[in-house]
């Protein structure tokens, strides 16, 4: 078990499936307790939390609108009374060329995946100043430095997603809140294996494997192997790290 995490209360929104879940399962392993905030049906998450003995609540929240966050972090509260960390992983990824982008598809994607990003952590950065204890970790992505196509308003949100890493890590600090990143690689997931493949590849199981081979380590990465980073980073032994992204990606990018 990592240092300091028995009965501390993590949010992590995206957690109904793929990366999410696999951090939900890893850190109630761990013995944290868990509120899984999606916007799809979390029971399967929920099971895996209580099959490892910690408590689970699942709250279905739009984490890109504003009010609905204000709700899911009442109902946060109301059920574990503090949260200690806050995983930042619901997000989407739709393709579209640059050619085609329309302004909607743009702020679509800023709004899941960065607006999100700082409503949720602002939600419950109060109640870790208050314990003088946090942990942030928000969803950056390999694509910022690889050359994908179809991904500008992606890209730029990862891009956000960094800048706000690093500029919270200095304003949070003083509270003993650390925020840090974690840059995957493309990951087999829910959200990936029903994607389209990019138009140079005939399938997406084509794209995995391409992807795999300019990686260091030449498989095709799984949500699993990113529980490690995650559970170092919510823990006491990433105390003195923090404005940090670690890229998981099977030595890919290199940065
Ligand atoms: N899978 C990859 O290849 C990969 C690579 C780099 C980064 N990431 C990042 O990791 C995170 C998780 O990716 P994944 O592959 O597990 O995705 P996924 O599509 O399998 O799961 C995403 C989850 O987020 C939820 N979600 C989407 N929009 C939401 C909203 N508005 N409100 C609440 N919940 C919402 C979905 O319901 C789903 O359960 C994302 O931030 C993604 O950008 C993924």
């Amino acid at each position: 078990m990592a240092k300091g995490h028995k009965d501390k209360v993590a949010v992590i929104t995206g957690a109904a499936g793929g990366i999410g879940q696999a951090f939900a399962k890893r850190l109630a392993e761990d013995g944290v307790h868990i509120a899984i905030v999606d916007l799809g049906d979390a029971s399967d998450t929920v099971k895996m939390v209580e099959a490892a003995g910690r408590q689970a609540i699942a709250v279905k929240c739009d984490v890109s609108s504003e009010c609905a966050v204000d709700t899911m972090a009442k109902q946060v509260q109301a059920k574990f009374s503090h949260v200690d960390i806050v995983i930042n992983c619901a997000g989407i990824f739709p393709q579209k060329e640059f050619v085609d982008m329309t302004f909607a598809d743009w702020r679509q994607a800023l709004s899941i995946n960065l607006d999100s990003t700082f409503l949720v952590t602002a939600a419950f950065v109060p109640g870790m100043r208050a314990r003088q204890w946090g942990r942030v970790v928000n969803m950056a992505s390999s694509t910022l430095g690889s050359v994908v196509t179809g991904f500008a308003h992606y890209t730029a949100s990862k891009g956000g997603i960094v800048g706000f890493t690093r500029a919270a890590a200095t304003d949070l600090a003083p509270y003993g809140i650390t925020v840090n990143a974690i840059a995957p690689g493309l990951t087999r997931s829910p959200g990936t294996v029903v994607r389209a493949p990019r138009p140079v590849f005939k399938s997406m199981d084509e794209e995995f494997e391409a992807i795999a081979q300019m990686q260091a380590i030449k498989r095709v990465e799984v949500p699993e192997d990113l529980v490690g980073a995650v559970s170092f980073l919510t823990s006491d032994d990433s105390a003195f790290m923090t404005g940090q992204t670690l890229n998981v990606d099977g030595g890919r990018v290199r940065s």
